[in-house]
């Protein structure tokens, strides 16, 4: 018999007033940005899911190769009894490391936490009913900001996948490792999955797919404002942007506008302007290089145990355990 629970740590009011401030601060910066966790309501998640099915989009594909060949060693490595998943599971990623771990015989509970309580009552509801002898507690949480503790019984794994770790600017990314390895005993572990540095061509064209379903994700930021404040942007109005920043090297999705333009946004408190050609970056996915991983997971704490990637060396998913 499964147990389900779910964990709310945030409520509508306070998602609310979380975007509420971002966006007083992002747009009324003088390079204006938002946040990139706003492209995930119910129709951004939808839109990155057509992403991931796009052929220009190769990490998704990428990783999930390299988890179908390497689940069973992470789950005897790591003997973990509870699986913790930052950012919710429910795809066959997740499934990869139930399998292995179930299969090894040492798990027995799974923790998806994840800032939309929508997507975590699915994939909760989904997995309790896959795997009746998991016990499954979700947790409503927003892992960008510091995680105060998680349950489960040690050896636990906290997966962090997709490659979202590139949407940190490198000091939150440093702040983000040593709050998991925080939470974390020593001897327990951290898998990492990391989109790797490869020609620009390869990485605008993954970030700007021909048949224009990221300029739609992208957009839709503009629609979660809309939504959730009562802006009157007009998305149409907006160019998708897929530029390579070779100095920082991370691709940063941007919004142009293409008229100049005043916005108001009332549960922002707030009327912006755009000239034409105006920019909003919308997000950065920072891309790694093998030796900058290890580097920055060792200043947090942790000891970098395995490297797989997949046969083209397009994507990294690490294995690191928690030192003191
Ligand atoms: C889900 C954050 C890993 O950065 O590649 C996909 C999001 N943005 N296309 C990424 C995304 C544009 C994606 N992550």
């Amino acid at each position: 018999m499964s147990e389900v629970r779910i964990d709310v740590h945030r409520d509508a009011t306070e998602v609310t007033q979380a975007l509420r401030r971002d966006v007083r601060e992002g747009l009324t910066a003088e390079a204006k940005w938002l946040p990139s966790k706003w492209l995930y309501d119910a129709r951004g998640s939808e839109l990155f899911d057509r992403i991931t099915t796009v052929p220009e989009y190769y990490p998704t594909r990428a990783e999930r190769e390299i988890l179908r060949s390497a689940a069973p060693e992470i789950a005897a490595v790591t003997g973990m009894r509870t699986l913790v998943e930052l950012g919710s599971g429910s795809g066959e990623k997740t499934r990869l490391l139930l399998d292995a771990g179930t299969e090894h015989g040492g798990l027995r509970r799974f923790v998806p936490l994840d800032v939309s309580s929508s997507a975590l009552s699915a994939s909760v509801d989904a997995i309790a009913s896959e795997y009746p002898a998991l016990r499954v507690d979700g947790v409503v949480a927003d892992f960008t900001e510091p995680l105060d503790s998680l349950p489960g019984t040690a050896p636990r794994l906290v997966a962090f996948l997709g490659g979202t770790i590139g949407n940190f600017l490198p000091a939150e990314r440093a702040k983000f490792f040593s709050s998991v390895r925080s939470v974390l005993g020593e001897g327990e572990w951290f898998l990492l999955g990391t989109d790797l540095v490869k020609d620009a061509d390869t990485l605008v064209a993954a970030y700007d797919d021909a048949e224009g379903v990221t300029a739609e994700f992208n957009r839709n930021v503009l629609r979660v404002l809309n939504d959730r404040l009562g802006a009157d942007f007009d998305p149409a109005a907006f160019e998708h942007v897929a530029h390579w920043d070779d100095r920082h090297e991370w691709i940063e999705m941007r919004l142009r506008a293409l008229r100049p333009m005043t916005v108001t946004i009332p549960g922002a408190d707030l009327t912006v302007r755009f000239a034409e050609g105006e920019y909003v970056r919308t997000e950065i996915s920072a891309k790694f290089r093998p030796d900058a991983v290890r580097a920055e997971l060792a200043d947090a704490g942790f000891t970098l145990r395995h490297w797989w990637t997949d046969p083209e060396g397009r994507f990294a998913v690490s294995l690191s355990e928690a030192r003191t």
